[in-house]
């Protein structure tokens, strides 16, 4: 086979010591690539040998040990775990000088043991891998260069491993297009007891009791596909796993041990008919066997699109037209969970919001031992656990990019009798905390923050809380939210007072639950010692998300489009009124109620804006909609001011810099005041936008492509998922040219 070769061969010569499935494909593709000048295989197996040869596997093949690794610059050995004690016993009385011993074996602490026996001392060119790769097929017939490649291979370098030898193997890895991470041999062994050897034990054995059985042939006649799926592994080679479990037995017990207890937690449940904890443990599995990743970084929840780097590439021009549904609103998704959880009983959620951040919501309260159905197509089964039934988390809650969760939950977690730690993405732990933590500590609460009150939140369990009257200082929902839910729990009565109207869904939902919550013009008063009853809950469409549309169809030309069922609680419609005052061709259709909020459908046509001075009163009431409404007023004739808008700066990102500095970018006349902007309205061009991990920023210059003159491309726009996972597909479905650029 002819060989590809590379600028510069890595190392000069490789042996590969046993020609098995992983041996052989690592030669191979080591060869193919050139990444060695001569690659020479040693196998006790003489058939081996010729067919390595013949196969191009290796240059030339030996059974001579001894001849083989004369002058050879790297070794690796690739033979069954319980062969290598005496390999390497031989290798040790050939006194090799410069070379590196490498191996691709299961298990490692073995192998350092063996190795400090056989050398006396742990020899520094010793650098132990394992590749995490394979496949059922086993011998040289089945090398496959490909087989690492985008595969990880763990590198557990002892105390004395020379620098330059593992250079050396990483590189020869990567070369072979591996991922290589390192980490401690105990750790590794550990790691794999639990993610590989204990399946394989599971399989091997579930298989192997059933078959003995003498209703055998029924079971196998009738094994469906999740029989085949889960025992797929047992149709591993039986000696190499003979080997693997016992050069690991001590990590095999620890992990065996600790799953039979949960086994036995299962086994209860079956027998005492406990659907509750079945559906527990079968939901919470379902959401780790889709994130693996999410669960190994020890986050709680959902991250899908974790590539910073997502570009949304918006083009010039396009219209807007059609009809469309927006998702289920963010605000009211959040609550949803939140007072489902503590209900008593069972509450059924539809429309809900499967963006980010109200998955962060469902993630931390099934981490508190609550189950959740779902999200299945906007349906989410919530079975409350009652207001004092949440369990203490198995470590910190890390609720991403959402500050409606962090926020919330603090008052939620403040009462509870165990400690929390509350943890947020680089956006979130910027963001401002002690706005809650503040009039918390004064019921009584113990909150540690990092510096300056920001995340992380450490909340201190078993405190009494005491009721108290809060005026607040600045004009926030989630704040009033947050110690209303306190208030549940706080002796007394707790009773928040806001400077502005703020959207009131914590005190409709309360009372859709059933708990009492008194609303007096300002002042919403709350006080404990009543239950949240299981309800269900329609989530209307967000206006937050359908904002986008409604300046969308607004600013492009030729344009008419429906948005369907979009909530239009009179604390959210700043937006609708807003543009109304800059001349918008909008109005509402169906208007009706559904489960407390209204809701209707917005027609919104092409219009001539003009520029306004945005009435105080309408600021809080648009708060999330102004990064928007800053590009409507950048396609509208003369000029717009806003004042009085200070919390801006603190949202997912400071809104008033980022859009100034987006606007200007793009050639539009604006200029950032402490609390506000004042933007001209003029020609627009193109040009490179950073949205800085804020969702909006993101979909608002995305709107602004409409009426560009030429490309506008939007860095950081990953978060866009945690509020409007749909939006590009929604953005093409009515005509906007906006697609996702991933650039690694
Ligand atoms: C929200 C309240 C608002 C809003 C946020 C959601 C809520 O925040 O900006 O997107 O669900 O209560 P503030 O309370 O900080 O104004």
């Amino acid at each position: 086979m002819q060989k590809t070769p590379p600028a510069t061969p890595l190392v000069k010569r490789l042996v590969v010591i046993g020609l098995g499935l992983i041996g052989a494909s690592f030669a191979k593709g080591i060869r193919d690539l050139g990444l060695a000048e001569e690659v020479i295989g040693v196998d006790l197996n003489l058939q081996a040998c010729q067919r390595a040869v013949e196969l191009g596997v290796v240059d030339s093949c030996s059974t001579d040990l001894a001849a083989a690794c004369k002058d050879a610059d790297v070794i690796m050995l690739a033979v069954p775990v319980l062969a290598l004690q005496t390999l390497l016993s031989k290798l040790a009385a050939l006194n090799l000088k410069n070379t590196i011993i490498t191996d691709a074996g299961s298990v490692k602490g073995h192998l350092l043991a063996a190795a400090q026996a056989a050398f006396g001392k742990l020899p520094p060119l010793l650098v132990l891998g394992h590749p995490i790769a394979g496949s059922e097929r086993s011998g040289v017939e089945a090398a496959n260069p490909g087989l690492f490649k985008h595969h990880k291979v763990i590198l557990t370098p002892h105390a004395h491993t020379d620098p330059a030898a593992l250079a050396c193997v990483e590189q020869l890895w990567q070369g072979l297009g591996a991922d290589v991470e390192s980490m401690s041999v105990d750790q590794h062994d550990r790691v794999l007891a639990a993610t590989s050897h204990l399946p394989h034990l599971l399989a091997f054995g579930l298989v192997d009791s059933l078959a003995k059985r003498s209703e055998n042939l029924e079971i196998f006649r009738y094994a469906a596909g999740g029989f085949r799926d889960f025992t797929r592994i047992a149709g591993s080679d039986p000696v190499m796993w003979h080997d693997i479990f016992l050069a690991n037995r001590e990590a095999v017990l620890q992990q065996l041990d600790q799953f039979r207890g949960d086994l036995d937690v299962l086994r209860n449940a079956i027998a005492e008919e406990d659907g509750r904890h079945l559906l527990g443990v079968f939901t919470r599995a379902r959401v780790a066997r889709e994130h693996f990743s999410t669960i190994l970084a020890q986050r709680a929840y959902v991250e899908t699109m974790l590539d910073n780097n997502l570009i949304f590439l918006a083009s010039p021009g396009g219209q807007v037209n059609g009809s469309i549904r927006v998702p289920g609103d963010k605000s009211i998704s959040h609550r949803a969970i939140m007072l489902g959880s503590l209900a008593e009983g069972v509450t059924e959620i539809d429309g809900f919001l499967e963006g980010e951040d109200a998955l962060a919501t469902i993630q931390a309260f099934r981490d508190m031992g609550v189950v959740i159905e779902g999200p299945e197509k906007g349906r989410v089964v919530v079975h409350g656990v009652g207001l004092h039934g949440l369990q203490a988390p198995p470590g910190p809650i890390y609720v991403g990019n959402s500050g409606t969760t962090m926020r919330l939950l603090s008052g939620i977690l403040a009462a509870q009798n165990f400690d929390t730690t509350l943890t947020g993405d680089a956006s979130l732990s910027k963001r401002p905390m002690n706005r809650i933590a503040k009039p918390l500590r004064e019921m009584g609460a113990v909150i540690e923050t990092a510096a300056e009150g920001r995340p992380p939140l450490t909340l201190r369990g078993g405190q009494r809380l005491t009721g108290m009257h809060y005026a607040m200082p600045m004009a926030s929902a989630q704040v009033k939210s947050c110690l209303l839910l306190a208030g549940m729990y706080a002796s007394g009565e707790t009773s928040v007072t806001e400077p502005a109207p703020t959207r009131d869904h914590t005190e409709r939902m309360l009372r859709g639950f059933g708990y009492p919550v008194e609303v007096n013009g300002p002042t919403a008063k709350i006080e404990s010692n009543h239950a949240l009853t299981a309800t269900h809950i329609e989530v209307p469409a967000d206006i937050s998300s359908a904002a986008f549309f409604m300046v969308a169809a607004c600013i492009a030309p030729d344009s008419e489009l429906l948005l369907e069922h979009i909530g239009i609680n009179p604390t959210r419609t700043g937006i609708i009124d807003i543009l109304k005052l800059m001349g918008a061709d909008l109005s509402l259709e169906r208007i009706h109620e559904v489960g407390g909020e209204l809701v209707a459908d917005i027609r919104v046509r092409s219009s001539r804006l003009k520029g306004i001075e945005i009435p105080l009163e309408l600021v809080p009431l648009a708060i999330d909609e102004f990064p928007v409404l800053f590009i409507a007023a950048a396609c509208a004739e003369g000029r717009t001011i806003l004042r009085g808008a200070e919390e801006l700066r603190v949202k997912e990102s400071d809104r008033i810099q980022v859009m100034v500095d987006g606007l200007t970018t793009l050639g539009v006349s604006a200029q950032g005041t402490p609390d506000g902007i004042i933007i001209e309205g003029g020609p627009m061009g193109g040009g490179e936008i950073w949205a800085h991990g804020d969702h909006r920023i993101a979909m608002s210059f995305s709107v602004a492509a409409l009426r560009a003159n030429a490309a506008i491309r939007i860095h950081d726009s990953v978060h866009v998922a945690t509020s409007f996972p749909n939006f590009l597909a929604l953005c093409k479905q009515v005509g906007m040219h906006v697609e996702p650029e991933v650039h690694s």
